[in-house]
């Protein structure tokens, strides 16, 4: 009931009476206290005026999935949204919602982590409300070896995401750093339940540098407010990103990889450039030409040999 008040007050510009929202949703007017109370308890500012009513002056900055979900008009993609303020990791809950069985596109926000973890074992730094950490479900009918399309098809979307929100043009750092101004803001997980030719499910974490001041940084790294000088609402670019993977992931189950690899090879920041990779025990130095249709890099060595990488650490990577 207290969304429907809240879904209540956002339909109006101007104040509402308790009385017109206690006749209007069957509730008392000490029950409309009540669910008030609680909002404003979550951080929703709520102005009341005597004779005139309420009105909401301003939402929390928190991942809620009553935010999230608002006007948000995907399909499957956060149709389902689990919010937590402190989590290990959002891939541990997603991991789990996987094999209990939730559907495709289940959501896991959490405002911080203590365990967020990156590729390679890295520590992914969560600090308290000042990121975007996600995790999501996904249950493609893909091959085990296909699922690096999928990690492209999300960094794609984080991108379209940033763009649409902020303005900057962010590129990606193969296989799945995204890059502004040659720091990493965002970087994006895949992890597998699969067995040799089927997968179960695919677990995505996105972690994304959203309102971290310098001070919070690590070398190397930025946020998006470093960036252009100002916060960015974390509930709006959460919403463009979920909407955005659902865009490419239909795109990518309808149509293959076609688009996201058109798409993906203009947002590359690796292309073209001389690479140095650290994959399956062995360093790899050429040049970046190409990903292919499994979303695999090619990269040109100096002797002509193609090599295939399927995934590794850009060791270096020529300016
Ligand atoms: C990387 O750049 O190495 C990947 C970083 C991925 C971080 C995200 S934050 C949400 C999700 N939960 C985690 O523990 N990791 C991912």
């Amino acid at each position: 009931m207290v969304k429907k008040v809240l879904l209540f007050l956002k339909s109006y510009n101007g104040f509402v009476s308790g009385e017109d929202i206690s006749k209007s949703l069957s509730i008392s007017r000490s029950a409309v206290w009540k669910h008030i109370a609680n909002l404003r308890n979550t951080g929703y500012v709520i102005e009341a005026v005597p004779h005139l009513g309420y009105r909401l002056l301003s939402i929390p900055d928190k991942l809620l999935p009553e935010e999230i979900s608002y006007h948000l008009k995907t399909k499957i993609i956060g149709k389902k949204i689990f919010y937590y303020k402190t989590v290990n990791s959002t891939m541990d809950i997603s991991f789990d919602l996987g094999v209990k069985g939730y559907p495709e596109g289940t959501v896991v926000f959490a405002e911080q982590q203590t365990k967020g973890r990156g590729r390679l074992g890295r520590e992914w730094f969560s600090p308290k409300a000042k990121g975007i950490y996600l995790s999501f479900l996904l249950r493609p009918q893909f091959l085990p070896q296909e699922s690096p399309k999928l990690t492209l098809m999300a960094a794609v979307s984080i991108n379209e995401a940033i763009k649409k929100i902020t303005g900057i043009s962010s590129l990606i750092k193969w296989p799945n750093d995204i890059i502004i101004n040659s720091k990493k803001v965002a970087g994006i997980l895949t992890e597998l339940d699969a067995e040799t030719d089927r997968i179960k499910f695919v677990n995505i974490g996105i972690g994304i540098n959203v309102n971290s001041p310098k001070s919070l940084l690590f070398k190397g790294s930025t946020s998006l407010r470093a960036e252009i000088n100002k916060e960015v609402s974390r509930i709006e670019l959460a919403k463009e990103i979920l909407r955005s993977i659902e865009e490419n992931y239909f795109i990518l189950k309808k149509d293959g990889f076609a688009l996201i690899r058109k798409k993906w090879k203009a947002q590359s920041l690796v292309l073209g450039k001389r690479i140095n990779v650290y994959y399956n025990n062995r360093f790899i130095e050429g040049e970046a030409k190409d990903i292919d249709m499994e979303g695999v890099l090619l990269i040109r060595q100096d002797n002509g040999f193609i090599n295939k990488v399927l995934s590794g650490d850009v060791i270096s990577l020529e300016k």
